[in-house]
């Protein structure tokens, strides 16, 4: 599966919400999560992110964030069209350590 990382926190471009063939991306507050029993590993929506936010779960060091892509697109609802991002979106772009911040 592909998983939605900090990096999108506050970013919310949703640009990979439009080529996701499946419709897995599901929407909190400040960040999108992908689920990974939905997702079928197409890797489209990889590089449409600005923020370079999506990562496929194979890379090291994802397990925390697979376990909270998989919990919160239980909870939020399904994402399924491209919409404005926040005003100060690219603020936050590249910014590190997002998840301690601003995760809650
Ligand atoms: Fe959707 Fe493909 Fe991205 Fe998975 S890898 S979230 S199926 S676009
Ligand atoms: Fe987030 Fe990137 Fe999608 S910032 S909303 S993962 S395009």
């Amino acid at each position: 599966t592909y998983v939605v990382t900090d990096a999108c926190i506050k970013c919310k471009y949703t640009d990979c919400v439009e080529v996701c063939p499946v419709d897995c991306f599901y929407e909190g507050e400040n960040m999108l999560v992908i689920n990974p029993s939905e997702c079928i590993d197409c890797g489209v929506c990889e590089p449409e992110c600005p923020a370079e936010a999506i990562l496929p779960d194979t890379e090291d060091g994802l397990e925390k964030i697979l376990e909270l892509n998989t919990k919160y697109s239980a909870e939020w609802p399904n994402i399924t069209s491209q919409k404005e991002p926040p005003v100060d979106a690219d603020d936050y772009k590249g910014m590190e350590g997002k998840m301690e911040q601003f995760f809650s």
